[in-house]
């Protein structure tokens, strides 16, 4: 394990985390640490019912609560034209319901108290009469001609289907179909999960009845967005608002969109002129925000019989719950999905999505992932396993000879993706290296013979990522670009403050992004105060997640140093009293070119840039600079994972023994930062590959409403981690790198799982679904011979 000694690079390198010297002490300042004066509390009436009409209402009980200040209903929000707000997905969902409740957890009215118990208590106050519906629970019966209409409330609706749309050539897929040796097909479902971040979700909000400026302290992933979508819903003026997005303790996507909740506390200050304060619980979390996945997918890959994978071909149900809010670019409804060619050189491909209404919580988020890359990346590294079992072959073998070349970048993928580098049998080498590929294997051979203990079982994945949303000519989420601002001010002193439009989640933004401008201008990352979260402090960005923040303002921070170089630049020859073009930078000064005695440091320079040093024309002196940098293109990190798994055939107990991830996200900012994050993905892998699940019973009743239901992965089931890596640089990102942040959530999934079908390939076992407990791996080997 390497170490990481505290000590300062004066650019990229390994460095303890800024932010942690509060984290560890435990001063991170989260939403539930704002306390205003006067402050009141919020709490959210859900519906127990998956699908009822509302037939009335009654607060008067709860009003006479003698704490309590405000009810609101949807009644209470149709009369502002809130009652309904716009999704991320150009649909609208309720705030507070008015018609039908649609899932269970729904919101249907808020209480506004003078503390946070009584306002729960009230709840119980209130008298809602529901006619319960029959609710549609299965995203297949969603789509029969006889299944209840969830979406009653848009005009002239009359079935569950959202949106048919497809990528690829579907023609050119089947031709090559045609001609195959072998076709593999395989149904499989990556279920609906969860990001369950360790803090839930919520928001203090004052309205300022003298200034009319409307903050809200929120925990989101987004701040200017959210701010713009607060101006263009409520009809408040932008200028007028400000988002202030403090610690957040964890997003992994789950604080993408805007909440009911958030919109409530807004409406309750409105309505009480004091600050209203709400903050959900772990159910409330776990029930009614963001899921992830719940694609239905039925995948075929054609091959020759000597493995050489000529074409995959993909039919998916996308399960989007009672109102489409899955947060992803508005011209791709099933994210990135169409990567689902994966690392591989293939003559063809074609996917065909369609989008269904359950009665189910929205969201849609990309859970640690790039906008549906996960689900691509499991379903093609399934497929190959699954060509690889129907052919006999070994699956490293089958990989390797299908990957694509060095030399094929940047490679246009078969449905239009431009990957920018890669060197991806590099990677999988390394694994098989790290791993020692053909000794596990001959152990699982000497174990199956002897027929002792466990089951072992070799899982490998390669994925390749798309991040770094995005281009402007190619994306936008509700009409807004993805471009990020950056702006970067250095202090007469020499010490600079960086302003982001990103916001960290954990992610240690504080201390890369002050390294990149160490890196560009030689100050100090120590000297370098990195400023995000607060709309009225930072310049327009689109925020983080999917990875974006290293591939988008970590181009702008690179962008806006470089800017504030080139101004020193002419500063010091001012200084030196040299022409422009006779200088020559290195990391941290100017100097006369032949003569490097002769030379001003950045400090130095910032000091005579705010001085009475005569500038030439048109230079206004200072050190300061602005940058919108919009990418040209997203960035492609890629990695090969190898998975050890021993399986209890009679327990169906899966150990996960050893775990192999070799990552390629290109130039390395902070090494032990992204080692961290690809720790914490593999973790989160696991969970979802063997543990979790957002199950309902026929009745829509959700059967995961809290921690003992739904797991999380700790430490006990997870093995020492085996990192590696290799560096092929982004040709497009002014520091040559991509994202990091998910790549192990996106590959980690497909080696677990293939990992487990190895170990029961014995027993007949060619797929079974996620997650793969005890009972599911059971299960998965009853019909084998060798049961009998
Ligand atoms: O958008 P998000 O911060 O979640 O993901 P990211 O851009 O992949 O970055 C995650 C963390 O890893 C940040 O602190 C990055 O600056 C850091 N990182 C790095 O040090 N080197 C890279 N090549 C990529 C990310």
């Amino acid at each position: 394990m390497t170490t990481t000694e505290n000590h300062t690079p004066m650019g990229f390198g390994r460095m303890h985390r800024k932010e942690d010297a509060r984290f560890i002490r435990g001063h991170g300042q989260y939403v539930d640490d704002v306390n205003l004066p006067g402050m009141l509390h919020g709490a959210v009436l859900r519906s127990p019912h998956a699908h009822a009409r509302i037939v009335s209402v009654d607060t008067s009980a709860a009003e006479a609560h003698p704490k309590v200040k405000a009810v609101i209903t949807g009644q209470t929000l149709e009369g502002l034209n809130l009652a309904w707000m716009p999704t991320l997905s150009h649909d609208v969902q309720a705030v507070l319901a008015t018609d039908k409740v649609r899932f269970q957890g729904q919101e249907v009215a808020f209480v506004v108290a003078d503390d946070h118990y009584a306002a729960r208590d009230a709840l119980e106050l209130i008298d809602v009469e529901y006619e319960p519906l029959p609710p549609v629970v299965d995203a297949r019966r969603a789509l029969e001609p006889d299944a209840p209409v969830i979406r009653t409330d848009i005009d002239g609706k009359r079935d569950n289907h959202i949106f048919d749309w497809e990528a690829g050539d579907a023609a050119r897929t089947d031709e090559v179909f045609a001609r195959a040796d072998v076709v593999s097909a395989q149904d499989m479902l990556y279920p609906r999960v969860h990001p369950a971040p360790m803090e839930t979700c919520g928001a203090v909000a004052h309205l300022d009845p003298i200034t009319g400026k409307l903050t809200v302290w929120t925990t989101t992933q987004a701040p200017h967005a959210h701010r713009t979508l607060y101006a263009l819903v409520a009809g408040l003026p932008e200028h007028k608002i400000r988002v202030i997005s403090p610690d957040i303790g964890g997003g992994f996507g789950n604080k993408v969109g805007i909440y009911p909740g958030y919109v409530c506390a807004v409406v309750g200050s409105i309505v009480t002129g004091k600050p209203v304060k709400w903050v959900e619980d772990r159910s409330e979390n776990l029930m009614s925000t963001s899921f992830a996945r719940d694609y239905h997918m039925h995948g075929e890959i054609a091959a020759t019989s000597d493995g050489k994978i000529l074409g995959v071909r993909v039919k998916v149900l996308a399960d989007h719950g009672a109102f489409n809010g899955t947060a992803q670019p508005t011209k791709f409804p099933a994210g990135f999905f169409s990567v689902f060619t994966g690392s591989y050189d293939i003559e063809a491909a074609h996917c065909a999505v369609t989008g269904v209404y359950t009665n189910k919580a929205p969201g849609g988020v990309a859970y640690a992932c790039s906008f549906r890359i996960t689900e691509a990346v499991y379903l093609v590294e399934r497929l190959v396993d699954v060509l690889a079992y129907d052919l006999g072959m070994d699956p490293a073998e089958l990989r390797m000879r299908n990957l694509l070349r060095p030399e094929q970048f940047p490679y246009v993928s078969k449905t239009g993706w431009e990957y920018d580098s890669g060197d991806y049998p590099r990677a999988l080498s390394q694994a098989m290296d790290i791993a020692g590929y053909a000794e596990l294997r001959e152990e699982q051979k000497r174990r199956a013979a002897t027929g002792d203990g466990p089951l072992m079982g070799i899982g490998i994945s390669f994925f390749t990522e798309a991040v770094g949303a995005g281009p402007r000519k190619h994306m936008d989420i509700l009409g807004l670009g993805m471009a990020d601002g950056a702006e970067l001010r250095v202090h007469p002193t020499g010490k600079a403050v960086l302003r982001l439009s990103c916001q960290s989640q954990g992610q240690g933004h504080e201390t890369t992004f002050a390294q990149i401008v160490a890196e560009e201008l030689g100050i100090s990352p120590d000297d370098i105060e990195v400023v995000h979260g607060d709309t009225d402090q930072t310049p327009f960005g689109l925020g983080t997640y999917g990875s974006r923040s290293t591939p988008v303002s970590g181009g702008a921070t690179a962008v806006v140093a470089r800017r504030v170089r080139e101004r020193a630049k002419i500063v010091a020859s001012a200084m030196l009293e040299v022409s422009p073009d006779d200088l020559e930078w290195e990391k941290g000064r100017w100097f006369v070119q032949g003569d490097p005695d002769s030379g001003k440091t950045i400090q130095e320079i910032a000091l005579a840039a705010h001085s009475d040093l005569e500038l030439p024309d048109g230079v206004e002196g200072h050190l300061d600079a602005t940058c919108v940098y919009n990418p040209p293109n997203l960035t492609y990190p890629f990695g090969a994972y190898i998975c050890v798994v021993d399986v209890d055939p009679e327990t169906g107990q899966v150990k996960v023994r050893r775990f192999v991830a070799v990552d390629d996200c290109g130039v390395r900012i902070n090494p032990m930062i992204v080692e961290g994050q690809v720790h914490g993905g593999l973790a989160e892998g696991i969970g979802m590959a063997l543990m979790q699940v957002m199950a309902f019973d026929e009745d829509g009743n959700h059967l995961g409403g809290s921690f003992m239901d739904y797991l999380i992965p700790t430490a006990v089931e997870c093995p020492s981690w085996e990192l590696g890596e290799t560096v092929t640089p982004s040709p497009h990102h002014p520091i040559g790198a991509k994202g990091i942040g998910e790549s192990a959530t996106v590959g980690s999934p497909a080696a677990v799982v293939n990992a487990v079908l190895d170990a029961l390939k014995p027993y007949g076992v060619r797929h079974a679904d996620m997650p793969l407990t005890p009972a599911a791996v059971w299960r998965a080997s009853q019909n084998s011979p060798l049961r009998t």
